[in-house]
């Protein structure tokens, strides 16, 4: 079970202000995407929640209790992963469980060749593309064992068909084991597509533009993308953003 509290968390890098008293919750089994402009504070509200980056005030709090600078309550993944160079592609999705002192083998191996990569799960990370190794981390965060789990933009480097293929494959994992996600994206459509609801952040410093419930039925697929009234909410959300984003 996972219900995640982020209350009033702001951010200060010297004198540049990123967060703002942000403010939200995360229900036992929703899947909410965070979605706001390059540069806005995603990624460092990701540290926070995941533990190992200290705001300037304010508390994340898991299921009632305090898991601010506590690294490992919940399943976080930087944006840019490393993957550990002397471990094929298996042992490293299987990092995340080892820290807990299992080793799902089957499991990693479906998921390894549900994401195109059954050649590659003896191969050690200098022999993956950008996209592959991206999908490898993901495969590891999916596979760790907390009930919340952070995902910070994990298919921002993949061609738009692996892309679609990877998000109905997230969408068919999470309608089975129904663990909360929490996804980051600049991608309207994505977030969108697979959310039950979306926080859209302003620009610096980041607050909490807008809130929206995307009712879209369950199951999902590719046919919503271009169904009229996903391109209309998709064209609601646009203008939202492109009104605190205007060119200079
Ligand atoms: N440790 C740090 N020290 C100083 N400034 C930082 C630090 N971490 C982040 N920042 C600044 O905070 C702001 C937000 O960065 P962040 O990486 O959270 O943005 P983001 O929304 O994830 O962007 P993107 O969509 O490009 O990934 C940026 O201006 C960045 O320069
Ligand atoms: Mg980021």
């Amino acid at each position: 079970m996972a219900h995640l509290d982020v209350k009033n968390i702001s951010q200060s890098f010297g004198e540049q202000e990123v967060l703002e008293e942000i403010n939200f919750s995360i229900d036992q089994g929703e899947f909410v995407s965070i979605l706001g402009p390059s540069g806005s504070g995603k990624s460092t509200l990701f540290r926070i929640i995941g533990g190992i980056e200290t705001p300037t005030s304010g508390d994340i709090v898991l299921n009632n209790e305090s898991i601010k600078n506590q690294p490992g309550s919940v399943s976080y993944t930087p944006q840019s992963p490393s993957l550990f160079p002397w471990r094929s592609v298996l042992d490293n999705v299987l990092l995340g469980q080892e820290i807990q002192g299992k080793r799902d083998r089957d499991t990693a191996l479906q998921m390894i060749d549900r994401a195109g990569l059954s050649d590659y799960a003896d191969a050690y990370p200098y022999e993956l593309s950008g996209g592959m190794k991206q999908r490898v981390s993901f495969i590891r965060s999916v596979l760790s064992p907390q009930p919340l789990i952070l995902l910070d933009e994990p298919f921002s480097a993949l061609d738009e068909f692996t892309r679609t293929d990877m998000q109905q494959w997230l969408l068919s994992m999470w309608e089975e084991h129904k663990r909360s996600i929490v996804f980051v994206t600049h991608n309207i459509e994505e977030a969108l597509f697979l959310s039950d609801r979306i926080i859209i952040l302003s620009n610096s410093p980041a607050n909490i533009q807008r809130e929206m419930s995307v009712s879209f039925e369950r199951p999902r697929n590719e046919d919503l993308l271009l169904s009229h009234d996903f391109l209309e909410f998709k064209k609601e959300i646009y203008k939202e953003m492109r009104a605190s984003h205007l060119p200079s």
